[in-house]
């Protein structure tokens, strides 16, 4: 059969690897094989592979991150088929630190070096590198593809996926001259990342413009969870500044208002290794206290030498910012880094289409609830890859069940009459309008990140609704105008998911609805009906 998979992260390289074993694969990404999210990814991979770990435990800390919830079946997959696919990395070649290390990683008596993170109750997150794991298991993959027999097609970007009969049939890009291009497959597999790019500040990469769930919400499927987007607590707060691993934190670095005090203390019995998301709110309202200024992450109690030699990348991030971050502590605000949303899918990448399959950051499995543990995206992309790629036995793969039972509320948007596609040509400066804004992604970021951010409220939800409402994308031609346009389908997705969910849970935090809601869904989902996309008849 002809797979097409699109994205070029762990989860497609994964599934790319797997599948050309019995299948005739074309990968398509929208950049170079290595310019997505993973080869950004510091911390590394959570897997309970240590003598005094178990899948059992990894388990109950995935609950305990996602504020309870988080689909069981998706996280027991997830902990239990980890160690295998940890393995085949290793098998691979990945160089994952030994604790033969001269500066000692070793605390367990075992030879893979495990750091710890947020809400981790074990240390069990392996790195390469240091701080460079995802650089690591980007270079491998890329070597392991390149041995493979697979037609690999970079610079090419997703803007449609081919519906036909209600079954996807292939996918249109526009290829590496610009110009469009449609290409036929039995499967489709979406591994195109997230869309960290919906906020001004992001840890993502420039790619991650969430082409691929917008595409398969136009295409007519189901998506889930979009209220819940994780921002990270530490961003180096400088211009262009990147990710600070919370890797940093599980060694003993500790976040300090501007006076010096340590705030986290009085927000968590956890303090700095609470949940992602309550760190990154005791940020957010630290800040605030502060008139807006970061807060400060200090590690400087850390041994200089194992400081330099655990963080190598970050510790030349943060002497290229000016800062000798084993003397001073460094400045850090939250940013957007994870949508545990996305296009809805079972534990095998089964969406509702059939013919499409999802795995990654794109995908929503439910693994993640309300919010994601740390270093459970790249073990993600492994072990649902995987699956994803085996479970392709037939052209047009059977759609999944949705996940129904387990309180799943689909709901449908029309898409021409509640302004969800509106047409309205974009005027900055209207009443309803990003006033700041002179573009669409600029108005897109600014509506996000200031009205759909770490804290809502109704208010701020509606005007959001109506500010995205407002702004359109007519004729999409080059490859940035998809990316808006996509942007754009998710923003008014997220919005109305944020306004939908009144209450507050894991990552979704809203003002007005401060507590959990025991009686809310468990996963708000939505399709688009009539599906944008045009439904070719069959031949
Ligand atoms: C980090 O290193 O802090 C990021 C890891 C993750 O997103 O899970």
């Amino acid at each position: 059969m002809h797979v097409v998979i699109v994205g070029s992260g762990i989860a497609g390289l994964t599934a790319a690897i797997r599948a050309s074993t019995r299948h005739d694969v074309t990968l398509v990404t929208k950049g170079a094989l290595a310019d997505g999210a993973t080869a950004y990814a510091q911390g590394g991979v959570a897997v309970a592979l240590g003598a005094d770990d178990s899948a059992a435990l990894h388990q109950a800390d995935t609950h305990g991150a996602a504020a309870g919830s988080a689909d069981a079946r998706a996280v027991d997959v997830l902990c239990t088929d980890g160690p295998a696919r940890v393995r085949d990395l290793i098998a691979l070649g990945v160089p994952f630190d030994r604790t033969t290390d001269p500066t000692s990683l070793d605390r367990h008596g075992d030879d893979l070096a495990r750091g710890r993170e947020a809400a981790h109750a074990r240390w069990r997150v392996l790195h390469a590198d240091g701080d460079a794991t995802g650089a690591a298991i980007e270079r491998t993959l890329v070597a392991a593809l390149h041995r493979r027999h697979v037609t690999i097609l970079e610079r090419t970007c997703l803007t449609d996926l081919v519906v036909r009969a209600g079954a996807v049939v292939g996918v249109d890009v526009l290829d590496l001259l610009g110009e469009p291009r449609r290409i036929d497959a039995d499967v489709v597999v979406l591994a195109s990342g997230g869309a960290g790019h919906l906020y001004r500040e992001t840890t993502n990469p420039l790619v991650a413009t969430g082409d691929g769930a917008a595409a398969a919400w136009r295409a007519g499927a189901v998506l889930a969870d979009l209220e819940f987007v994780q921002f990270h607590p530490t961003r180096l707060a400088v211009p262009g500044g990147g990710l600070v691993s919370e890797a940093v934190r599980g060694e003993g670095a500790v976040l300090r208002d501007a006076r010096g005090r340590r705030f986290m203390t009085a927000v968590h019995p956890d303090a700095e290794l609470a949940p992602r998301d309550v760190v990154a709110r005791g940020i957010a309202s630290a800040m605030r206290d502060q008139g807006g200024a970061p807060v400060l992450l200090d590690a400087s109690g850390l041994d200089p030498t194992f400081l330099v030699r655990r963080f190598p990348g970050l510790t030349r991030a943060t002497r290229t910012a000016g800062f000798d971050w084993t003397r001073e502590a460094v400045p850090v605000a939250p940013a957007a880094h994870y949508s545990m949303g996305g296009v809805a899918t079972d534990a095998e990448g089964r969406t509702s289409l059939p013919g499409l399959l999802a795995v990654g950051e794109v995908a929503c499995t439910g693994v993640h609830g309300a919010n994601r543990l740390a270093s459970n995206s790249l073990l993600e992309g492994l072990v649902f890859a995987v699956r994803a790629a085996d479970a392709i036995d037939a052209p047009r793969p059977g759609r999944m069940r949705l996940r129904g039972d387990a309180g799943l509320h689909v709901t449908t948007v029309p898409t021409a009459a509640d302004g969800t596609r509106a047409s309205r040509p974009l005027r900055p400066g209207g009443a309803d309008h990003a006033d700041d804004a002179a573009d669409v992604r600029g108005a897109v970021q600014s509506v996000m990140t200031d009205r759909v951010g770490l804290l809502r409220d109704a208010g701020g939800l509606a005007s959001a609704r109506r500010a995205l409402a407002g702004l359109t994308v007519p004729d999409p031609a080059g490859v940035q105008d998809h990316e808006d346009r996509a942007l754009l389908d998710l923003a008014r997705l997220v919005a109305l998911a944020a306004e939908t969910r009144t209450e507050s849970r894991g990552a979704h935090a809203r003002t007005d609805h401060p507590d959990a809601d025991p009686g809310a869904p468990a996963s708000y989902a939505w399709v688009a009906r009539p599906a944008p996309v045009p439904q070719e008849v069959p031949a």
